[in-house]
């Protein structure tokens, strides 16, 4: 039985991963909380490897508050990029093969079709920059690690587009989301299932992968479909806009060409509606209490 490490594990992903794993016999799982393991700790870090000696490891951990990394740069860096240098090496050392979890926000956004796994980065905000490094980190020192670049991602768990939407639908307010940035949300169960599945298919070597739902949407429209699922169109007033202002600047193109996660596993991605319509379905009880 291969054992799987997964740092983060109280993270929306992590939670996702937890649900998915009773599933997987053929994998013993070690799910290890930020209280669990501090990433950033590298002592701690030697320790766990050298007691759950891991297969695979999916690394759930991160620094996720875009605006915030405006103002916290180092701590970004030293949770995206400082501490998988030594998550790397100890793979090496226990020839773990390393899952790891980045994003759209690699990218400029200023392509006009999709970005496909080998375009170029130039990431236009801290917390890109900081996943960046994190993914050079890995491509510079790996034996052998799958980047999994994903965007928009969203479960009931946590703070994320979805759980915000439907917190401010409950409370009726009036709201004006951008319809002028692009890309397709991603339901985090099914990230979690393709890493799964990648787990048990990996390639030889260090590879990119892109996932995100497939079709392409923008901020409003997605907004308007979770209220559609969530039938909260009558208790919101939503508007369109083309500004909205924040700390971090956001990519105005953000979708992702998954065409090689999809050949390489020989699965097809669920439309993004279709993926919101089964959210609804499996969690509508937890995220609208
Ligand atoms: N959310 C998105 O829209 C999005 C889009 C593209 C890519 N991604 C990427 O997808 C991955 C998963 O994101 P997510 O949305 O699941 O993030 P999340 O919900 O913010 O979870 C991140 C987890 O990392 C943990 N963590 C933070 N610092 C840590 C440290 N020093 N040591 C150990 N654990 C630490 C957090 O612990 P606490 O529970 O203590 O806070 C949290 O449980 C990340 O790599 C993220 O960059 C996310």
């Amino acid at each position: 039985m291969e054992r799987v490490l997964i740092s983060g594990a109280n993270g929306q992903l992590g939670k996702c991963l937890q649900r998915q794993a009773k599933h997987y016999n053929e994998f013993e799982f070690h799910f290890l909380t930020s209280s669990d393991w501090d990433v950033t700790d590298h002592e701690s870090t030697r320790a766990v490897f050298d007691e759950i000696q891991p297969d695979i490891m999916i690394n759930c951990a991160a620094y996720t508050n875009v605006d915030g990394a405006e103002d916290e740069r180092e701590k970004a860096f030293s949770i995206n990029a400082d501490a998988l240098l030594g998550i790397v090496n100890h793979c090496n050392h226990h020839e773990t093969h390393l899952l790891h979890v980045s994003t759209d926000y690699v990218f400029d956004g200023k392509k006009s079709s999709s970005y496909s796994e080998t375009d170029q980065c130039a990431p236009i905000n801290v917390y890109g920059q900081s996943k960046r490094q994190g993914e050079q980190v890995i491509e510079q020192n790996a034996h052998h690690a799958s980047i999994v670049r994903t965007s928009w991602l969203y479960s009931s768990f946590g703070n994320n587009f979805l759980t915000s939407m439907l917190s401010l639908g409950k409370q009726g307010v009036d709201l004006s989301i951008v319809n002028n940035q692009y890309g397709s949300p991603t339901n985090a169960n099914d990230l979690a299932y393709f890493l799964l599945l990648l787990a048990g298919h990996s390639a030889s070597g260090n590879h990119y992968y892109h996932f995100c739902n497939s079709g392409k949407t923008n901020w409003h429209d997605f907004a308007e479909a979770i209220f559609e699922v969530a039938g909260m169109v009558d208790q919101v007033n939503l508007a369109p806009t083309d500004h909205y202002p924040t700390k971090a600047e956001r990519p105005v193109n953000s979708l992702l060409d998954c065409t090689k996660i999809k050949e390489h596993l020989k699965e097809e991605i669920p439309h993004w509606r279709e993926s919101l319509a089964n959210w609804y379905d499996r969690d509508k009880k937890d995220a609208l209490i």
